[in-house]
């Protein structure tokens, strides 16, 4: 299918060897390409994402987004049916901040008939989500190498508050030697300092009011650290505490060496803190680096 001009003017493709080939040509006119590969239901990290690349490629640069509801990274009690999905919504958005380009395919495209190959990290997708949702990230190393195959060489932006999925697609694309560099922004927060994210729409009035907690119980946990407080087991217990009198069920709450993801043992490595719970039906997710990061609220 040949490229074709949607309402909001930004330029849509439906078809992998299409956007593959716009990219090819971008470059060999000398643009630098930043690509943000996304789910959908854009929001203002997502928008953060995109003014990133755009920062980074410059005005002559070019700004691709892909819009994938990956079917393989939700687990079968998972929310794939209702995620949103609203393409002419999202369209205006990235026209709004600045996108050249959206690559939207369906799933068959994504996945041709008799496909059978996946993509796995080993170690840094065990603990924390990984425990919780079974073969999520295989569903999310997948797609991401195969959108960075089509992509080409760029500089590809996620957001931090998916800690986890950031560090495991550096390791992919490092691993498999791929011509792209990963860059993790900061997280968009809103006021109250809730991490921005397209399921916090689920969240009814009285949840996001709870949820409001998870920032001010991270702020708790950075302050402790500039304090010089390094009783990681402590910290995490009282995070603990807070979180458990907000949330309908915990999945975790932990500090992990921010690097390797495997448990915090001393001082000689970084920090995170990583947390995701249920507020309601809706799980929310959260971190913060500490020693490094700023209390969120
Ligand atoms: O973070 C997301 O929106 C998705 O996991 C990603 C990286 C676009 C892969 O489907």
């Amino acid at each position: 299918m040949d490229p074709h001009t949607e309402p909001s003017a930004v330029e849509v493709i439906r078809d992998p060897r299409d956007f593959q080939a716009r990219l090819i040509r971008a470059r060999h006119a000398g643009q630098r390409v930043a690509f943000v590969p996304t789910m959908g239901a854009l929001h203002e990290g997502h928008l953060t994402l995109a003014r990133e690349g755009r920062a980074r490629v410059g005005p002559e640069g070019l700004v691709a987004i892909s819009i994938f509801v990956n079917p393989t990274q939700f687990g079968p009690n998972e929310d794939l049916s209702k995620y949103p999905r609203e393409l002419s919504r999202d369209l205006v958005l990235c026209a709004s901040a600045g996108v050249d380009v959206v690559f939207a395919p369906d799933t068959a495209a994504m996945y041709p008939e008799g496909e059978q190959t996946r993509v796995t990290v080993s170690s840094l997708t065990a603990p924390l989500c990984g425990v919780f949702r079974p073969g999520h990230f295989e569903g999310v190393t997948t797609i991401v190498s195969k959108l960075f195959a089509l992509s080409g060489p760029c500089v590809a932006l996620f957001g931090r508050k998916d800690y986890q999925q950031w560090r495991v697609i550096e390791r992919m694309t490092r691993d498999l030697l791929l011509p792209v560099e990963v860059v993790g922004v900061p997280t968009v927060r809103e006021a109250n300092g809730l991490a921005l994210s397209s399921r916090n729409r689920y969240l009814s009035d009285d949840e996001r009011a709870r949820a409001a907690e998870i920032p001010r119980a991270l702020g708790y946990a950075v302050r402790e650290w500039e304090s010089g407080a390094r009783d990681a087991a402590r910290i995490r217990d009282e995070v603990d505490t807070r979180l458990r009198a907000i949330a309908t069920s915990v999945d975790y709450i932990e500090v992990r060496d921010a690097d390797t993801l495997e448990h915090y043992r001393d001082e000689s490595t970084r920090a995170v803190l990583a947390i995701a719970v249920r507020v309601g039906t809706t799980r929310l997710i959260d971190n913060v680096v500490l020693g490094e990061e700023s209390a969120p609220v």
